[in-house]
């Protein structure tokens, strides 16, 4: 890991855009509860202040660094994750591209479209809403992460959440530092699933957990067996 990196990632500034919806502001959460400063941004910067109250009124004695900002806000944080519904996800990236030049920028974001009871996967231009993000801003180094993680489940500090979380990229300093940061929320397991290529299939099988989840009234993760605790680092 570069030391640019090594030195700051046990603290990190954190900024989320799109995090007014539940995936975002989950992320956010854990990522407080983890000691991390999170900065909640949004089109809008009230109703951004408006979640970040919320979420301190529910947890007051977990001191969690949670801000509200604009997306430009959030953006301009250390480490950027875009939380946006897929089809705003690579405009919402170039509109702050400058402010996200250089840094780590992950998509948890899947192209999915519901047809009356049936979840299908989209195809976005270039494969996957991580390569149209990456293609979007090709001076920063966009990892994709987190596509399957449930977000009630993530933003309940009660349960820690047992799931693994696959991460792909193309800048592998940017993947080391994404898994770190998935590895410090209890029960998460990161595994680097290669390159941004993988961000296809990662974000298309999140279609097949929508359907278990309607299938069987739940919300499913995902846990792989057979991986050697030896060989994850
Ligand atoms: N929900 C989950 O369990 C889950 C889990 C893993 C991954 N994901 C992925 O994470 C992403 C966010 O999920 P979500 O359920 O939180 O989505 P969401 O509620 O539909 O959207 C999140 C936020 O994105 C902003 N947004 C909406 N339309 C926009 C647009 N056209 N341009 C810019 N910003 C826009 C909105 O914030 P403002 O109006 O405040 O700007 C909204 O609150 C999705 O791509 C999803 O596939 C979701």
């Amino acid at each position: 890991m570069s030391e640019r990196w090594s030195a700051t990632v046990r603290r990190m500034q954190i900024g989320i855009v799109g995090a007014t919806g539940p995936a975002g502001s989950a992320l956010g959460i854990r990522l407080a509860s983890a000691g991390h400063q999170v900065i909640l941004g949004s089109r809008s910067e009230e109703r951004a202040a408006e979640v970040v109250n919320g979420i301190l009124a529910k947890w007051p004695d977990r001191n969690l660094s949670i801000t509200a900002a604009d997306n430009a806000g959030a953006a301009s944080a250390q480490l950027i994750v875009i939380a946006t519904p897929w089809d705003a996800a690579w405009t919402t990236a170039k509109s702050v591209s400058d402010l996200l030049e250089g840094k780590i920028v992950i998509c948890m974001a899947n192209a999915l479209i519901r047809v009356g009871h049936e979840f299908q996967p989209l195809v976005p231009p270039r494969g996957s809403v991580a390569a149209s993000v990456q293609a979007a801003v090709p001076r920063s180094l966009v990892v994709g992460a987190l596509h399957h993680v449930p977000a009630k489940e993530l933003a309940d500090l009660d349960h820690p959440i047992e799931s693994d979380v696959l991460v792909c990229s193309d800048h592998p300093v940017a993947k080391r530092v994404s898994m770190d940061l998935i590895n410090e929320m209890p029960n998460m397991r990161a595994l680097d699933a290669g390159d941004l290529t993988q961000a296809a299939p990662i974000e298309a099988f999140t279609a097949v957990l929508l359907e278990l989840n309607l299938k069987y009234k739940t919300r499913v993760a995902v846990k792989f067996t057979g991986i050697d605790p030896e060989k994850l680092r």
